[in-house]
């Protein structure tokens, strides 16, 4: 079994911790008093939907289904609220594959149990029978399926691990947050000789807001805001607003073979005067991210940005807000 309990040493950073508790109503969607951190990852799954690199996915898929005998291992490490699991089972169930074993981790107790009671009821209502906690089992349907859900940080989990390697190892969205030589190097024992590392939706220095409010401020909060993704504490180490590009250079040179590599960028457009699914809310958090971050900043006007900020959400509330971030989705064999 994986490490269940053990303390998580490392810090995640200040604009990607659950920030505040749970108090948000069912249907808020404007102007946002209070934040859930899950509800945000479940608003992003639609924009990842639609962002997700489909040759690298595609490619991602094949390779899993030819990888080993059954079941085939997954690790997935900062799963947040489960959006992959549902994926990965999802392209599965039409192929030969038939018993997956799928291990969920993440830092935050909060994004386990959403991702424990989410993948339940997603299970249950695709007809499968549900049973278990930890492992969560999934029986009557095309793949037999068993979720492990781990609330622990990735480096204890992959210092304690003694179970069976993994055919693949995949991490959505979490690389920028770390030190990607330290987090592929803790992993790398994990996985089996010729296993995969999907590491998708990583963000590669480019957010982009239309219409624009006022070129200089907007220019100068996008600059501000990706310099606030370096982590000083990892000496330069955390790659931040770049982590795409470094992601795909540290793989080149490593003993990796680079199998796929292509963008992802989230890009959310209004339509009809709103937005589709949760993805109001899912601009309010990324606007709530920004406003986190740069809020005393000394290189703001303090008015100007909360004007700056008002704007950016009346924006939203008017289905008039356009959105861009450039990511980068990567596959690759392990050697
Ligand atoms: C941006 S979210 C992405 C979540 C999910 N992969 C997705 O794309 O929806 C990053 C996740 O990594 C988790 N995380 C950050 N540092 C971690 C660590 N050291 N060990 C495990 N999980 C971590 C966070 O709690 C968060 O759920």
């Amino acid at each position: 079994d994986l490490a269940g309990d053990l303390p998580p040493h490392r810090v995640v950073p200040r604009s990607h911790r659950t920030p505040l508790p749970i108090r948000v109503p069912p249907h808020f969607v404007t102007d946002p008093a209070t934040y859930s951190y899950p509800r945000y990852l479940e608003a992003k799954k639609t924009v990842d939907a639609r962002a997700l690199n489909r040759r690298v996915w595609s490619r991602f898929v094949d390779e899993l289904e030819a990888s080993s005998a059954p079941p085939v291992r997954v690790l997935e490490v900062g799963g947040g609220v489960g959006a992959t699991v549902e994926r990965v089972v999802e392209a599965l169930e039409p192929r030969t594959t038939d018993a997956l074993h799928y291990t969920l981790v993440d830092i935050e107790p909060d994004n386990v149990e959403a991702a424990r009671g989410g993948l339940r009821a997603w299970a249950e209502r695709r007809g499968y029978n549900v049973s278990g906690g930890t492992p969560q089992v999934w029986t009557g349907g095309p793949v037999e399926v068993t979720v492990r859900f781990v609330s622990a940080d990735l480096f204890d989990v992959a210092g304690a691990y003694e179970g069976p390697p993994h055919d693949a190892v995949i991490a959505q969205a979490v690389l920028d947050l770390l030190s990607i030589p330290d987090a592929l190097g803790a992993l790398a024992p994990l996985l089996a000789p010729e296993g995969l590392w999907y590491l998708p939706i990583h963000f590669d220095g480019v957010t982009a807001l239309e219409p624009q409010v006022d070129s200089d401020l907007d220019a100068r909060v996008e600059r501000l805001f990706h310099e606030s993704m370096a982590d000083p504490s990892l000496d330069g180490e955390r790659a931040g607003a770049h982590c795409g590009r470094r992601l795909l250079r540290h793989l080149h040179d490593s003993d990796a073979a680079l199998l796929e590599a292509g963008s992802s960028d989230w890009v959310v457009v209004p339509q009809d005067g709103g937005y589709p699914g949760d993805e109001a809310y899912f601009l309010h958090h990324i606007l709530h991210f920004i406003e986190t971050e740069l809020t005393g900043h000394p290189e703001l006007d303090a008015e100007a940005f909360a004007e700056w900020v008002a704007t950016r959400r009346r924006q939203v509330e008017t289905g008039g807000l356009i959105y861009i971030a450039h990511q980068l989705d990567a596959l690759a064999r392990h050697r």
